[in-house]
């Protein structure tokens, strides 16, 4: 933080009258602003406006409103409500109820709202309320038990004890984890864990946001636990159901202690993680990370190296540099093609196998034949080529279907890139 920064938070703090002590709802014209904060009323939990501000632009920052943590000394959102669209400026933004009877988040310097809880509220009387399990509701003032709106079915990156992840049959309503954009900006990230349900068979899986492409499966609800995660039984951690009716299906856990501090998180690294806040550490340890790092999709960028057991683990191939220095520090890790020189371009089974995955194998046919080529069978062949060089001898394919393959009778799916090709042209590379 810049000095002009910590000045004018000071100033804040001076300036907002020492009306309030700690509360845990904000109702129809009150306005929680700069280092107000509610907290949840077993102290679990606070919520107020919390300030980033990037290596990029020290002096912009950016204003998000979140939930956390109230009893570790890291400050550690375990939601966010404004993640893809910050405030940005020195005067901090408000959150208030507004007209309509939602929560809104109102830019003051610009006077617009640029986040609502977006409730169909029919009647204006509510007030939203931080509770005791990190959720905050927005509730009908005369009947608590209304909810209309809650943060735990817009999870961000945490699950936190109590809220369901799954989806609810009647509205529609899927609620997965996003993990963040990096250690610093709660943007939307690459990944996403969500349940599926295929024909009643149900489990977790991890994706690239919004694709296709899962890159690890928790394995089949089997009545007790998810079948890749047999660690779910025999600890003493959390006590967990999987629901599954007419109306809804969802997974949610309960802590068996409550002076536990415990999150589950979709870590900017693409991999599910519980932490457990040690206070003699005064830090996050985790304690379950499902999967190994260079298993999940992407990790390293294209044209990148990942090793498991190197410090860092992804090293960009030879002829390659980081795209966005920031963004490598910050935890996301990027090379790009455009600073490729033609030294690795050179290393062509490498080149075949991500520009199958970019779904540019066009790019490679030789430019003499002027297009008058049969793309189907070019990409087929580059397909099959690829699979003969995979790592495990078991994917690759035998002569007979290699046959059945290229005559176009079996669907060739496109191969990952061969991990060990490219960490050894990676290092032939470096020498
Ligand atoms: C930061 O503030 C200084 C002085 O006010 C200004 O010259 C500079 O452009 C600012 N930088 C950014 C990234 O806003
Ligand atoms: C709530 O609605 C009533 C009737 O529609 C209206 O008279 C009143 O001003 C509204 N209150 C607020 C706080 O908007
Ligand atoms: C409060 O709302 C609940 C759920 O809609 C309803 O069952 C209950 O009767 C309401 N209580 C009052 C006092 O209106
Ligand atoms: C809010 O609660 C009051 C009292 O129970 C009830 O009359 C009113 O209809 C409720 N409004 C909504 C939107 O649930
Ligand atoms: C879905 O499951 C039911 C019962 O297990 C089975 O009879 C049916 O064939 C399955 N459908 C598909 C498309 O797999
Ligand atoms: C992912 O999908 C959501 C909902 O459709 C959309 O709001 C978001 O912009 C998408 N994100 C990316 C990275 O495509
Ligand atoms: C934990 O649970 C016990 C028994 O239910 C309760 O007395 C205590 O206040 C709870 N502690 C916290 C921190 O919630
Ligand atoms: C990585 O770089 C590509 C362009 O090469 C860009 O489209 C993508 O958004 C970048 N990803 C991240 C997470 O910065």
């Amino acid at each position: 933080m810049s000095l002009p920064i910590v000045v004018l938070a000071l100033l804040f703090t001076l300036h907002i009258p020492a009306c309030c002590k700690a509360t845990d709802t904000i109702s129809a014209g009150q306005a929680l602003a700069g280092n107000d904060r509610l907290v949840s009323s077993n102290g679990k939990f606070a919520l107020g406006f919390f300030q980033t501000s990037s290596k990029s632009s020290h002096n912009a920052s950016n204003w998000y409103l979140g939930i956390w943590f109230n009893q570790v000394s890291k400050r550690t959102p375990a939601w966010v409500a404004n993640g893809d669209e910050p405030v940005t400026g020195p005067t901090s933004p408000k959150a208030t109820i507004s007209g309509d009877g939602n929560l809104v988040i109102v830019d003051q310097a610009t006077k617009s709202i640029i986040w609502s809880t977006q409730a169909d509220v029919t009647a204006n009387i509510t007030m939203a309320k931080l509770l005791d399990n990190g959720n905050l509701v927005l509730q009908n003032t005369s009947n608590s038990s209304v909810v209309l709106w809650q943060s735990f079915d817009y999870p961000t990156n945490t699950h936190l004890a109590g809220a369901k992840l799954g989806r609810n049959k009647v509205t529609g309503l899927n609620r997965r984890l996003v993990s963040r954009k990096n250690s610093v900006d709660p943007a939307s990230g690459m990944y996403s864990y969500e349940l599926t349900d295929n024909n009643g068979s149900a489990r977790f899986i991890l994706a690239a946001l919004n694709s296709s492409i899962s890159y690890w499966s928790s394995g089949e609800w089997n009545g007790h636990y998810f079948g890749s995660i047999p660690e779910m039984t025999g600890q003493r951690l959390i006590d967990f159901t999987f629901v599954n009716n007419d109306e809804e299906e969802y997974f949610t856990y309960t802590l068996l202690d409550n002076t536990t501090i415990m999150r589950f998180t979709l870590d900017i690294s693409g991999q599910t993680k519980i932490f457990l806040w040690v206070e003699n550490a005064q830090d996050w340890v985790p304690t379950y990370t499902n999967p190994k790092q260079c298993d999940v999709y992407g990790v390293c960028g294209a044209f990148t190296v990942c090793e498991e057991n190197k410090h860092p683990i992804c090293n960009c191939m030879k002829g390659f540099s980081v795209r966005s220095p920031n963004d490598w520090e910050l935890g996301r890790r990027n090379s790009s093609k455009e600073f490729a020189t033609r030294d690795a371009y050179e290393y062509f089974p490498l080149l075949v196998a991500h520009k199958l995955l970019d779904g540019d194998a066009g790019s490679l046919v030789d430019q003499n034949l002027h297009g008058d080529v049969h793309l189907e069978q070019v990409e087929r062949g580059f397909r099959v080529a690829c699979w003969c060089i995979q790592d495990n001898e078991l994917d690759r394919p035998t002569m007979s279907e290699v046959v059945q393959y290229l005559e176009g009778f079996v669907e060739v799916g496109i191969p990952p890139v061969p991990r060990l090709l490219q960490a050894i042209a990676g290092n032939a590379y470096s020498k």
